[in-house]
Protein backbone atom coordinates (compact mmCIF):
# COMPACT_ATOMS: atom_id res chain seq x y z
CA UNK A 1 0.00 0.00 0.00
CA UNK A 2 1.17 3.63 -0.66
CA UNK A 3 1.53 5.51 2.22
CA UNK A 4 -0.84 8.54 2.13
CA UNK A 5 1.52 11.63 0.89
CA UNK A 6 0.72 15.53 1.70
CA UNK A 7 1.64 17.57 -1.78
CA UNK A 8 1.63 21.38 -1.50
CA UNK A 9 1.12 23.48 -3.96
CA UNK A 10 2.59 27.17 -4.09
CA UNK A 11 3.44 30.36 -5.89
CA UNK A 12 2.25 34.21 -6.19
CA UNK A 13 -1.14 35.60 -7.73
CA UNK A 14 -2.19 33.70 -11.00
CA UNK A 15 0.12 30.75 -10.83
CA UNK A 16 -2.83 28.29 -11.67
CA UNK A 17 -2.27 26.44 -8.39
CA UNK A 18 -5.90 25.06 -8.11
CA UNK A 19 -6.12 23.74 -11.72
CA UNK A 20 -2.92 21.67 -10.98
CA UNK A 21 -4.59 20.86 -7.32
CA UNK A 22 -7.89 19.31 -9.04
CA UNK A 23 -5.77 18.00 -12.46
CA UNK A 24 -3.20 16.46 -9.75
CA UNK A 25 -6.49 14.48 -7.87
CA UNK A 26 -7.98 13.14 -11.16
CA UNK A 27 -4.53 11.33 -12.02
CA UNK A 28 -4.02 10.40 -8.68
CA UNK A 29 -7.74 8.75 -9.40
CA UNK A 30 -6.82 6.91 -12.24
CA UNK A 31 -4.23 4.87 -9.66
CA UNK A 32 -7.00 4.24 -7.51
CA UNK A 33 -5.48 6.34 -4.83
CA UNK A 34 -8.08 8.33 -2.98
CA UNK A 35 -7.06 12.14 -2.26
CA UNK A 36 -8.43 14.85 -0.46
CA UNK A 37 -7.93 18.81 -2.30
CA UNK A 38 -7.77 21.51 0.82
CA UNK A 39 -6.20 25.40 0.97
CA UNK A 40 -4.72 27.80 3.25
CA UNK A 41 -5.67 29.80 4.65
CA UNK A 42 -8.75 27.54 5.54
CA UNK A 43 -9.37 24.08 5.07
CA UNK A 44 -11.33 23.52 8.05
CA UNK A 45 -14.83 25.29 9.48
CA UNK A 46 -12.51 27.69 12.11
CA UNK A 47 -9.28 28.30 9.89
CA UNK A 48 -11.67 29.17 7.07
CA UNK A 49 -13.46 31.75 10.04
CA UNK A 50 -9.98 33.05 10.11
CA UNK A 51 -9.76 33.26 6.31
CA UNK A 52 -12.35 35.93 6.15
CA UNK A 53 -10.16 38.28 8.56
CA UNK A 54 -7.51 38.26 6.98
CA UNK A 55 -8.35 38.45 3.54
CA UNK A 56 -10.54 41.44 4.57
CA UNK A 57 -7.65 43.43 6.00
CA UNK A 58 -9.23 43.03 9.56
CA UNK A 59 -5.77 41.93 10.74
CA UNK A 60 -3.25 43.64 8.79
CA UNK A 61 -3.68 47.32 11.55
CA UNK A 62 -2.16 44.59 14.00
CA UNK A 63 1.06 44.36 11.97
CA UNK A 64 2.45 41.51 9.88
CA UNK A 65 3.85 39.28 12.01
CA UNK A 66 0.32 39.38 14.16
CA UNK A 67 -0.93 38.35 10.58
CA UNK A 68 1.53 35.66 10.90
CA UNK A 69 0.78 34.57 13.70
CA UNK A 70 -3.34 34.36 12.33
CA UNK A 71 -2.15 32.12 9.37
CA UNK A 72 -0.31 29.85 12.19
CA UNK A 73 -3.50 29.66 14.32
CA UNK A 74 -5.30 28.64 11.31
CA UNK A 75 -2.88 26.26 9.78
CA UNK A 76 -2.85 24.61 13.18
CA UNK A 77 -6.60 23.84 13.02
CA UNK A 78 -6.19 22.97 9.22
CA UNK A 79 -3.66 20.26 10.01
CA UNK A 80 -5.51 19.17 13.16
CA UNK A 81 -8.74 19.00 11.53
CA UNK A 82 -8.67 18.04 8.08
CA UNK A 83 -4.89 16.83 7.25
CA UNK A 84 -4.15 14.30 9.95
CA UNK A 85 -7.30 12.90 9.79
CA UNK A 86 -7.36 12.32 5.83
CA UNK A 87 -3.50 11.09 6.26
CA UNK A 88 -4.35 8.49 8.76
CA UNK A 89 -7.58 7.42 6.97
CA UNK A 90 -4.77 6.88 3.91
CA UNK A 91 -5.75 9.65 1.45
CA UNK A 92 -3.13 12.07 -0.08
CA UNK A 93 -4.06 15.94 0.62
CA UNK A 94 -2.74 18.45 -1.51
CA UNK A 95 -3.24 21.58 -0.33
CA UNK A 96 -3.27 24.96 -2.12
CA UNK A 97 -0.98 26.83 -0.31
CA UNK A 98 0.85 25.88 3.21
CA UNK A 99 3.70 27.50 5.47
CA UNK A 100 5.98 28.35 2.43
CA UNK A 101 3.17 30.88 1.71
CA UNK A 102 3.90 32.16 5.94
CA UNK A 103 7.43 32.19 4.61
CA UNK A 104 7.02 33.98 1.35
CA UNK A 105 4.24 36.18 1.82
CA UNK A 106 4.78 37.48 5.08
CA UNK A 107 8.79 37.80 4.65
CA UNK A 108 7.98 39.41 1.38
CA UNK A 109 6.12 42.00 3.75
CA UNK A 110 9.69 43.52 4.21
CA UNK A 111 9.15 43.93 8.35
CA UNK A 112 9.41 40.49 9.92
CA UNK A 113 12.80 39.08 11.07
CA UNK A 114 12.93 35.87 9.31
CA UNK A 115 14.87 34.53 12.12
CA UNK A 116 11.92 34.84 13.96
CA UNK A 117 9.32 33.67 11.28
CA UNK A 118 11.37 30.02 11.38
CA UNK A 119 11.10 30.00 14.97
CA UNK A 120 6.84 30.51 14.60
CA UNK A 121 6.81 27.76 12.15
CA UNK A 122 9.48 25.38 14.13
CA UNK A 123 7.38 25.68 17.08
CA UNK A 124 3.94 25.62 15.68
CA UNK A 125 4.42 22.75 13.42
CA UNK A 126 6.78 20.52 15.14
CA UNK A 127 8.34 18.74 12.65
CA UNK A 128 5.13 18.54 10.35
CA UNK A 129 6.10 18.95 6.85
CA UNK A 130 4.83 18.25 3.34
CA UNK A 131 6.20 15.83 1.21
CA UNK A 132 6.64 17.06 -1.66
CA UNK A 133 6.31 20.90 -2.77
CA UNK A 134 5.68 22.67 -6.27
CA UNK A 135 6.34 26.16 -6.51
CA UNK A 136 4.64 27.46 -10.02
CA UNK A 137 6.51 29.94 -11.11
CA UNK A 138 5.26 32.84 -13.00
CA UNK A 139 6.93 36.41 -14.07
CA UNK A 140 5.48 38.91 -11.69
CA UNK A 141 3.02 40.49 -15.30
CA UNK A 142 1.97 37.54 -16.45
CA UNK A 143 0.55 36.18 -12.37
CA UNK A 144 -1.21 39.69 -11.89
CA UNK A 145 -2.87 39.91 -15.30
CA UNK A 146 -4.09 36.69 -14.89
CA UNK A 147 -5.27 37.50 -11.03
CA UNK A 148 -6.83 40.57 -12.75
CA UNK A 149 -9.00 38.22 -15.23
CA UNK A 150 -9.96 35.76 -12.84
CA UNK A 151 -11.43 38.76 -10.53
CA UNK A 152 -13.44 40.44 -13.31
CA UNK A 153 -14.81 43.43 -11.33
CA UNK A 154 -14.32 42.43 -8.29
CA UNK A 155 -11.93 43.75 -5.15
CA UNK A 156 -8.49 42.84 -4.89
CA UNK A 157 -7.69 41.17 -1.68
CA UNK A 158 -5.63 41.96 0.91
CA UNK A 159 -2.30 40.67 -0.52
CA UNK A 160 -2.98 40.91 -4.24
CA UNK A 161 -3.37 44.90 -3.74
CA UNK A 162 -0.24 45.27 -2.33
CA UNK A 163 2.32 46.65 -5.64
CA UNK A 164 4.71 45.43 -7.86
CA UNK A 165 8.00 44.93 -5.50
CA UNK A 166 6.22 42.79 -3.19
CA UNK A 167 5.28 40.59 -5.96
CA UNK A 168 8.37 40.61 -6.99
CA UNK A 169 10.01 40.11 -3.59
CA UNK A 170 7.07 36.94 -3.39
CA UNK A 171 8.53 35.59 -6.26
CA UNK A 172 11.95 35.43 -5.21
CA UNK A 173 11.05 34.48 -1.59
CA UNK A 174 9.79 31.14 -3.22
CA UNK A 175 12.84 30.50 -5.57
CA UNK A 176 14.99 30.61 -2.77
CA UNK A 177 12.74 28.31 -0.40
CA UNK A 178 13.47 25.86 -3.24
CA UNK A 179 17.03 26.45 -3.33
CA UNK A 180 17.57 25.83 -0.20
CA UNK A 181 14.91 22.68 -0.04
CA UNK A 182 15.86 20.71 -3.15
CA UNK A 183 14.50 17.57 -1.60
CA UNK A 184 11.10 19.10 -0.88
CA UNK A 185 10.32 21.43 -3.30
CA UNK A 186 10.38 21.70 -7.21
CA UNK A 187 9.69 24.72 -9.24
CA UNK A 188 7.43 24.13 -12.17
CA UNK A 189 6.97 26.94 -15.15
CA UNK A 190 3.57 27.75 -14.55
CA UNK A 191 3.72 30.93 -17.60
CA UNK A 192 3.58 27.11 -19.60
CA UNK A 193 -0.42 26.67 -20.69
CA UNK A 194 -2.50 24.90 -17.92
CA UNK A 195 -2.04 21.14 -19.49
CA UNK A 196 1.90 21.61 -20.07
CA UNK A 197 2.20 22.85 -16.33
CA UNK A 198 -0.14 19.95 -14.74
CA UNK A 199 1.85 17.26 -16.94
CA UNK A 200 4.92 18.14 -14.97
CA UNK A 201 3.11 18.56 -11.79
CA UNK A 202 2.15 14.57 -12.19
CA UNK A 203 5.77 14.05 -13.59
CA UNK A 204 7.47 15.76 -10.42
CA UNK A 205 4.48 13.94 -8.28
CA UNK A 206 4.94 10.41 -10.09
CA UNK A 207 8.98 10.65 -9.62
CA UNK A 208 8.96 12.11 -5.73
CA UNK A 209 6.30 10.73 -3.91
CA UNK A 210 5.05 7.65 -5.85
CA UNK A 211 8.79 6.47 -6.40
CA UNK A 212 9.82 6.84 -3.13
CA UNK A 213 6.53 5.19 -2.20
CA UNK A 214 7.47 2.03 -3.82
CA UNK A 215 10.90 2.14 -2.17
CA UNK A 216 9.82 2.42 0.90
CA UNK A 217 6.97 -0.63 0.21
CA UNK A 218 10.11 -2.41 -1.09
CA UNK A 219 12.07 -2.25 2.03
CA UNK A 220 9.09 -2.95 3.99
CA UNK A 221 8.84 -6.11 1.84
CA UNK A 222 12.18 -7.31 2.98
CA UNK A 223 12.36 -10.01 5.44
P1 LIG B 1 -6.54 33.10 -2.14
O1 LIG B 1 -7.79 33.78 -2.60
O2 LIG B 1 -6.63 31.68 -1.71
O3 LIG B 1 -5.42 33.36 -3.22
P2 LIG B 1 -4.64 32.44 -4.21
O4 LIG B 1 -5.62 32.05 -5.28
O5 LIG B 1 -3.55 33.34 -4.70
O6 LIG B 1 -4.11 31.28 -3.41
O7 LIG B 1 -5.95 34.01 -0.98
C1 LIG B 1 -4.94 33.65 -0.17
C2 LIG B 1 -4.09 34.88 0.04
O8 LIG B 1 -3.46 34.79 1.34
C3 LIG B 1 -2.98 34.98 -0.98
O9 LIG B 1 -2.84 36.34 -1.38
C4 LIG B 1 -1.75 34.54 -0.21
C5 LIG B 1 -2.06 34.93 1.21
N1 LIG B 1 -1.40 34.09 2.23
C6 LIG B 1 -0.44 34.64 3.06
O10 LIG B 1 -0.13 35.83 2.94
N2 LIG B 1 0.16 33.87 4.01
C7 LIG B 1 -0.17 32.56 4.18
O11 LIG B 1 0.40 31.86 5.07
C8 LIG B 1 -1.17 31.98 3.31
C9 LIG B 1 -1.57 30.54 3.48
C10 LIG B 1 -1.76 32.79 2.36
Amino acid sequence: MTPARLITLEGGEGAGKSTVARGLQARLAERAIRSLVTREPGGSTKAEAIREALLVGQVKPYGPFAEAIMFYAARIDHIEKTIRPALARGEWVISDRFADSTRAYQGALGQIDPALLASLERVALAGFRPDITLILDVPVEIGLARAAARRGSGATDRFESEGRGFHARLRKAYLDIAEREPDRCIVLDASLPPDDVLEMAWAAVEMRALAEASHADADTALP
